[in-house]
């Protein structure tokens, strides 16, 4: 593969968070994290189509925080047709990790998991989806 070059500017607060994605993920260089954050968001991109897709979703939050095991619940009988069954463990006194099967067009798949993640208080959350 051919490897060109570019020059790129940026205001200095993006790249002093450009440099901090670079540390905390120990890539050798810039380039390499940029490689990488194109990369993924081309994946993200991808995921938005109508093509049918099994995966899960996983969260990891506070249930003490926002009513968040209410507000996670809510969400998912009104997407009850995607939700194929929902594992939830309780990791310590303040921690829950719930896993979610999914099943269903990718782009909606997305959203249910957008709607998740973005639950103010949930401290980590990620969807992984498979072609069926
Ligand atoms: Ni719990």
């Amino acid at each position: 593969m051919t490897v060109k070059r570019f020059g790129v500017s940026i205001e200095e607060e993006a790249l002093n968070k450009l440099d901090t994605f670079v540390h905390d993920n120990q890539f050798p260089n810039r380039s390499q994290a940029i490689r990488f954050l194109i990369e993924n968001s081309y994946i993200g991109q991808k995921w938005q189509c109508n093509n049918e897709v099994a995966g899960a979703i996983v969260l990891l939050y506070d249930h003490h925080k926002h009513d968040l095991s209410n507000k996670a619940g809510d969400i998912q009988h009104e997407y009850h047709h995607l939700v194929i069954s929902t594992q939830h463990i309780h990791l310590s006194h303040d921690l829950c990790l719930e896993t979610i099967a999914v099943k269903g067009k990718a782009k909606d798949l997305t959203n249910l998991a957008d709607q998740l993640i973005s639950l103010k208080g949930v401290r980590h959350g990620k969807l992984v989806m498979s072609r069926t």
